[in-house]
């Protein structure tokens, strides 16, 4: 082997580094990967190794060294180069009226400029550059004075180290933005922390807080953590004379910045961007507190100024309560399709967040007694990024409270209740159980699975109380009279559910496999299941090792498909729904038409109204083939609202482009 140099093994890491740096970018800041996760991981192997082997070469923005130092005692506190203010509210349609006749009053200007942004519902952090290195990050403290979470801030991925165009920016400058964690990563971090018997975090800013402030940098690394960036607290920055701007070159710099911002004209617009969040809020997978209109051009934001607290060019607009208060009349218990038996607390009824809630699910014992809660007692209850309503705390405890029992045997079939390997949750056991049938139905007939419209909780009730259906196999041999005298049916709304009931015969074989509902297969292990045993047969045949040739497939599912297959009752089950027509088998190439035969398709962005796995099953439903880089192999590519690079890319070597729409207009041929 030749000698390699110093320079050339400096030469060699420096560009593995920035290959590394440019990836992790397009993962963590563009969401558009261009690499597997296994590609990724050989490249940071290879860098990995090649500084141990020579340590005197490893810098501090090595993409190898997010994590660093040891746990400290403390946090040194450090004055702001600018004061980290806050903003004023506006809580009404009137408030922003206000705000926007202010703000032309005081500019002199018939329609103002603005960009609305998201407000995020973190922790704000202020982060300084030097020669493009990352110097620095400091919490907002008390506005003038903040703490030093560097070594923190630096284990979060979407923060860079190293800005490498830096020669455009100056040499020193800061950049403000919000810490957030995505509501996932949230609940898997409370539920690890209840399997550990650790209290939980009451919301993901709190979880966000906390682990930014943790004194051990590990902590931090791994609990994920965004960085959204949104301003530059210059005067003037040199590149920019417009936020709009600001939070493009932020972009460009390889800085996280929120897609959802928007160039607004007067209040109109303001007003229309309110009603749009005020809807789509839920679908994010962080939460908001509201939004921020700014007036645009920097020069204007200048002579508006600000006072002590808040800058006057600014606004934050709050949306409806999404906060409580009201008392917790009773708890009961439901028990899930998988035998699960959880604590829900029924509510006096109340408005939260524009909606009317009447209960709430407790999860389990723990989180009870983590409320110290008594029925009777006045809770604030909470609806945050996620539909579902929680109670956030006992905000005054009833004279004649009274503590909850979780009881000892099934509340529907009486089974004595069980708690596997020190699991918080308790079972019911009996496969027979009325309300686990209840739940199994409703699962087998979601959208998801068997897309079964028409069948709900009601229906379901009706069902399984009268004996018309003991298995999900029996709603195949309803018959049009025996719904249609059901409570709340008619002869219309029976044959519309039979008819619902009949096409799902066509649903591919890996919805099926979900829709059984076998503990802990979800959509894509059903999907794993189906490419790789073929027929419902073989897989029910499968060994815990078959089971486990499957990537993906732990020894805790593979026993749970054996515990399923394992009960003659499931086995008949699968009888029963060979013989009603159901899709038991993967057909070689199972396709509802062959339009897209041959056709190589590239998704990204966000598309308007699928989800990328949604558009991928459709594509290949109909013969096309997905993947997921961009080459001269790409016959389209569809893209939805993005400022990835896999656009440029495609424009670059001349893909046709195309949207959601055409897409469906080419699917809706094929089924015609
Ligand atoms: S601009 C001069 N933009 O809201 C203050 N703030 O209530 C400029 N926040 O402390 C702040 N998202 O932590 C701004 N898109 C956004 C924001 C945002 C969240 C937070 C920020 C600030 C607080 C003010």
């Amino acid at each position: 082997m030749s000698e390699v140099t110093p320079d050339v093994l400096k030469g060699t890491i420096a560009s593995l580094r920035k290959v590394v740096r440019h990836h992790e970018r397009l993962y963590y800041v563009f969401d558009e990967p261009e690499i597997s996760d296994k590609e990724y991981d050989i490249l940071i192997q290879k860098l990995r190794s090649l500084e141990e082997a020579n340590p005197n070469l490893i810098t501090p923005d090595s993409p190898t060294q997010r994590v660093g130092g040891f746990p400290r005692d403390g946090f040194v506190k450090a004055p702001h180069s600018s004061p980290m203010l806050s903003l004023d509210n506006a809580f009404t349609k009137n408030d922003l009226l206000d705000f926007d006749r202010r703000i032309r009053d005081l500019s002199g200007l018939a329609i103002v400029e603005y960009v609305g942004e998201l407000k995020l519902d973190g922790i704000s952090l202020s982060v300084e550059f030097s020669r493009g290195h990352m110097t620095r990050a400091l919490t907002r403290g008390d506005g003038l004075i903040g703490e030093d979470v560097t070594q923190n801030a630096r284990t979060i991925k979407s923060l860079p180290l190293l800005i490498e165009n830096e020669e455009h920016f100056p040499l020193q400058f800061e950049v403000r933005g919000e810490v957030v964690m995505d509501l996932r990563s949230f609940e898997r971090l409370n539920s690890e922390r209840l399997k550990e018997n650790q209290p939980t975090f009451a919301n993901p800013r709190n979880a966000a807080a906390g682990a930014l402030r943790v004194l051990d940098p590990k902590i931090t690394a791994s609990r994920t953590l965004n960085f959204f960036a949104y301003m530059i607290p210059a005067a003037n920055p040199p590149f920019a004379s417009h936020q709009w701007e600001v939070l493009e070159a932020l972009h460009s710099m390889g800085f996280k910045v929120n897609p959802h911002r928007e160039r607004l004209r007067g209040i109109d617009e303001i007003s229309n961007f309110y009603d749009k969040w005020q809807k789509q809020r839920e679908g994010l997978p962080y939460e908001i507190d509201g939004l921020v209109i700014k007036v645009d051009p920097l020069s204007q934001q200048q002579i508006l100024g600000t006072t002590a607290k808040a800058p006057r060019w600014a606004i934050a607009c709050k949306f409806a309560a999404e906060q409580a208060v009201t008392v917790v009349e009773a708890i009961d218990v439901q028990v899930g399709r998988t035998g699960a038996v959880t604590p829900r607390a029924r509510l006096k009824p109340v408005m939260v967040g524009g909606a009317q809630i009447s209960r709430t699910t407790l999860h389990n014992e723990h989180e009870i007694a983590r409320l110290g809660l008594h029925i009777e007692d006045s809770v604030l209850v909470e609806r945050s990024g996620d539909v579902i309503p929680k109670i956030i705390r006992v905000v005054k405890k009833a004279q004649n409270r009274r503590a909850f029992q979780m009881p000892s045997c099934c509340p529907i079939c009486n089974t004595t209740l069980v708690r596997e390997n020190d699991e918080v949750i308790r079972r019911c056991v009996n496969t027979n159980c009325p309300a686990r049938l209840k739940e199994s139905i409703l699962h087998f007939s979601s959208r998801r699975a068997m897309n079964i419209a028409g069948i709900g909780d009601a229906l379901v009730d009706q069902l399984v109380d009268q004996n018309l259906v003991s298995s999900v196999a029996d709603l195949y041999t309803l018959q049009t009279s025996t719904l249609a005298k059901l409570d709340k049916m008619g002869p219309k709304s029976a044959t519309n559910i039979l008819e619902n009931i009949s096409l799902s015969r066509a649903i591919p074989f890996p919805r099926v496999i979900f829709a059984l509902g076998i503990r802990f297969v979800g959509e894509q292990t059903a999907q794993l299941l189906a490419n790789h045993f073929l027929s419902i047969r073989t897989m029910a045949a499968a060994s815990l090792e078959d089971l486990q040739e499957i990537k993906d497939i732990g020894p805790r599912v593979a026993e749970a498909i054996q515990i399923f297959f394992g009960e003659s009752k499931n086995c008949d089950l699968i009888d029963q729904l060979e013989k009603m027509g159901l899709q038991l088998e993967q057909k070689a190439m199972q396709t509802t038409g062959n339009r897209l035969e041959g056709v190589n398709f590239v998704l990204t962005g966000t598309l308007p109204t699928m989800s990328r796995d949604e558009a991928t099953y459709l594509i290949e439903q109909h013969g096309g083939t997905v993947t997921s880089t961009v080459s001269t192999k790409t016959n389209y590519l569809i893209a939805g609202k993005t400022t990835g690079t896999k656009l440029a890319k495609a424009q670059e070597i001349g893909i046709k482009i195309i949207t959601e729409e055409e897409l469906r207009g080419w699917i809706n041929k094929d089924n015609n």
